[in-house]
């Protein structure tokens, strides 16, 4: 017998492995894909299947979309141009795919600057049934890239000026994705903007990580380029990864990133997780 499975891109990342998990309690069988197996064997062990896939080469992609009907589809950061995963969106055209989940971002509807705008446009043009889930700024900027910097200079070194931004835990955008996955036919050709309970700016941010760390923490607002030569001169990070985060910070300055919407809650039936309960679950990763 042949078990259909679905296929989980960058299922070692912030918002993939949340959707791994929560396809597993739907009782979905999974196959997981990336560029470094051995992350993915020590992540999911034997729970799912895994496979080599690599968006920049396509002889990855015919095993990957093997015995697969629904996939969740990322972008990497660092590759920039929407046409890096244009092959692969060609690939899922050639399969029986019954639903695409494309991880997307808050406003790109009408903003086609980032790369996710034409993503979503040329899947819609293949006639691929998608699932667009356009979610606000993940939490896990703050654990992730960004708490080195509180960790070691008690300091949130993100160039968004004064602005709110409607964070969103990735572990509910993983909820959302596993419903729509889970419910291709109910979902079939629909978008979904997921934010967070609350807008907040990094001045509040710093508040709630103060208070919940003991550490005084300051939001020290640094202007485009200071933050553009520190990430890519002392932390070393991809230059066309720092240009997109750039750019998102300038969109986030024009008010984008404030946005509060009822789509988590009429999705899962739950209210998406506070700032505050996210550092709070995830505390060790600020001290
Ligand atoms: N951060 C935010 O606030 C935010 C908000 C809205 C939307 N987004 C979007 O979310 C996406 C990032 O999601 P994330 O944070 O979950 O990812 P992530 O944690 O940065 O993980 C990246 C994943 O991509 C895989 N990967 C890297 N290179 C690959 C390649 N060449 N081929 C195949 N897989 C590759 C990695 O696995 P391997 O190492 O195994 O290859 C890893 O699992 C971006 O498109 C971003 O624009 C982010």
């Amino acid at each position: 017998m042949i078990t259909i499975k679905i296929l989980v891109t960058g299922a070692s990342g912030n918002v993939g492995s949340y959707v791994v998990n929560e396809l597993l309690k739907f009782n979905e069988k999974v196959k997981v894909a990336g560029t470094n197996i051995k992350k993915l064997d020590v992540k999911f062990g034997n729970k799912v299947d895994s496979v080599y896939f690599d968006f920049t080469d396509r002889t990855t992609f015919k095993e990957a979309l093997d015995g697969v009907d629904r996939v969740f589809l990322m972008r990497p950061p660092h590759l920039g141009k929407p046409k890096d995963l244009y092959p692969f969106i060609d690939e899922i055209k050639a399969h029986n795919i019954k639903l695409v989940s494309f991880l997307s971002l808050m406003g790109v509807e009408s903003n086609t600057i980032p790369p996710h705008h034409k993503i979503e446009k040329y899947i819609e043009k293949l006639e691929i049934p998608y699932s667009h889930v356009r979610p606000g700024f993940f939490m896990q900027n703050l654990s992730g890239i960004h708490c080195v910097e509180i960790k070691e200079k008690n300091e949130i070194f993100i160039p968004a000026g004064k602005s709110k931004t409607s964070f969103i835990d990735a572990a509910d955008i993983g909820s959302s994705i596993a419903i729509l996955l889970h419910n291709p036919g109910k979902y079939k050709n629909t978008a979904h903007t997921i934010t967070g309970p609350e807008a907040l700016d990094y001045f509040e941010v710093a508040e709630i990580l103060s208070k919940i760390t003991g550490r005084k923490i300051k939001y020290t607002k640094p202007g485009f380029l200071k933050y553009r030569n520190y990430y890519i001169k002392k932390r070393g990070l991809d230059k066309t990864y720092v240009n997109i985060t750039v750019a998102l910070y300038f969109m986030t300055r024009m008010g984008t990133a404030k946005k509060i919407t009822n789509s988590f809650y009429e999705l899962t039936g739950r209210k998406p997780h506070t700032f505050e309960e996210f550092v709070k679950n995830n505390i060790n990763d600020f001290v």
